[in-house]
């Protein structure tokens, strides 16, 4: 059914993206042209009167030569939205999920976390978890990632190649630990940590040279297992290679908070400041929670354009402070923000679980601000998986809606017959804005038949089968 890189394909169906975090389009009937390179060529509303005229008049002409068997006319309850984008998660955690939930932050950490990424020291480990991993995550349409690997530098190439080899676009950071870890989780020096950290930049380079689907990230885990050597020498690789992004967490959870204080009294508490001196925020900066924000350091990271993933899963099990980021007044300020599954933060890998819990949680902090910062739509938490992530991972031109000359990464959602799950049900009088309600309250993967990146089929319940 699928073409591969190089054949030009059609579909014909429902469409629904996001233009923006208050613009949905819904658009029940349309043509996606897609062409060789697996951009998108574009996006045309058809009329269901005289659709056969339509289609020859979109489909002659093109500047490429699209097969019309390669044209897909989408099943009924079917519809095409963007790929997801998880903004926060760590890969070795794919195999602890949902352990040690209620935990506080720092004991889960040293209790489940380190125990279980020290065993990412064994390659064969690594490629078995890893591979379940991106596997598992395709499956459930993320199309980006944005990982954690462990401290092993091995192990993180061996996670940049899988995702390559599986399509997935990623960033794959290797975390850099160089204390206040155990011994047996934890690198020697920041000098063995920055040549590891060259060493894996330099691997994802060789793999993907034009970055086309992998590309490293700096990793540093937070300021707590971080010594200042490291931190400084950090942020002279990200000065040195302005195209790498930078992920870490911040401001979690008040034991975190708490620590990093003590660790750094010279910030007051202000871990924006302490990152900022360090030179590791700018465009590129994916900062992982953003529990707790004041007016500095919000003012800090818009000023900055560093983006936010909300990891709404993660916060209100894993951490101990029970609270989740300020997505309302983050967006009102016009920070970037995207949603995080966090993985073994969290109890769950499903960006629509993560979309269901930043609605629950964006409730909450409307009760908490009386009714000053209101709780988040159907659209906006859409929008914050999709368009609102790859704007986080500063992606916004390749990738996250159905504009032209983007990258076709998209989802083919199935929502009517046999293998459809536990969704909702699609009534006949349904609208298509009913059945897209249904499917992100109660859908699941078994809704996500088929996955494309970068106009390529990679995974979904319904096996392709290529024509080329
Ligand atoms: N802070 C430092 N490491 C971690 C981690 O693995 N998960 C979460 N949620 N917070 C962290
Ligand atoms: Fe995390």
């Amino acid at each position: 059914m699928a073409a591969t890189l190089g054949h030009a394909r059609a579909f014909v169906g429902p469409v629904i993206h996001s233009l923006s975090v208050s613009k949905l389009e819904i658009n029940p009937l349309a043509l996606l042209i897609i062409d060789p390179q697996g951009k998108i060529n574009k996006l045309v509303k058809l009329e269901p009167d005289g659709l056969a005229e339509q289609l020859d008049q979109a489909l002659d002409h093109l500047p490429f030569c699209l097969d019309r068997t390669n044209t897909t006319h989408l099943n009924p309850g079917e519809f095409l939205i963007p790929g997801f984008v998880d903004t926060h998660n760590h890969a070795p955690q794919y195999a602890q999920r949902g352990l040690g939930q209620g935990m506080h932050i720092l004991d889960w950490l040293s209790k489940i976390t380190f125990p279980n990424e020290a065993k990412f020291s064994d390659p064969v480990y690594a490629r078995k978890i890893y591979t379940a991993c991106v596997e598992g995550f395709l499956r459930q349409g993320i199309t980006t990632a944005s990982y954690f690997g462990s401290v092993h530098a091995e192990a993180t190439k061996i996670l940049a190649d899988i995702c390559l080899q599986k399509r997935q676009r990623a960033y794959v950071g290797k975390c850099n630990m160089t204390r206040n870890s155990p011994d047996f989780y934890v690198e020697k020096s920041a000098g063995d940590s920055l040549r590891e950290t060259r060493e894996c930049i330099s691997h994802v380079r060789a793999i993907d040279p034009a970055g086309r689907l992998v590309k490293y990230v700096i990793t540093p885990r937070f300021a707590i297992s971080c010594d200042e050597e490291t931190l400084k020498g950090l942020g002279d690789i990200r000065s040195e290679n302005e195209d790498l992004a930078v992920q870490t967490h911040f401001n979690e959870a008040k034991q975190e908070m708490e620590e990093t204080q003590r660790l750094f009294p010279q910030f007051g508490g202000s871990e924006a400041d302490l990152y900022q001196e360090f030179g590791l925020l700018g465009k590129r900066t994916i900062l992982a929670h953003c529990c707790y924000m004041d007016e500095h350091e919000l003012e800090i990271i818009e000023k900055l354009g560093c983006g936010v993933a909300h990891c709404p899963i993660a916060n209100l099990t894993v951490g101990g402070g029970f609270m989740a980021a300020p997505v309302r007044e983050l967006l009102d300020k016009k920070i970037k923000v995207g949603l995080g599954t966090d993985s073994g933060g969290g109890f769950s890998s499903s960006m629509l679980d993560a979309m269901r819990q930043a609605m629950i949680a964006s409730n909450a902090r409307e009760v908490m601000s009386e009714g000053k910062d209101k709780g988040l739509s159907i659209a906006e938490v859409f929008y914050l998986a999709t368009l609102g992530g790859a704007a986080v991972c500063c992606l916004e031109d390749k990738i996250g809606s159905f504009e032209a000359g983007k990258d076709f990464d998209g989802l083919i959602i199935g929502t009517k017959g046999a293998d459809q799950g536990i969704m909702t049900m699609v009534e006949e009088d349904d609208t298509l804005e009913t059945v897209f309600e249904k499917f992100i309250m109660t859908g699941d993967d078994r809704n996500i038949v088929e996955v494309y990146v970068q106009g390529q089929y990679v995974k979904g319940q319904r096996a392709c089968v290529s024509t080329s």
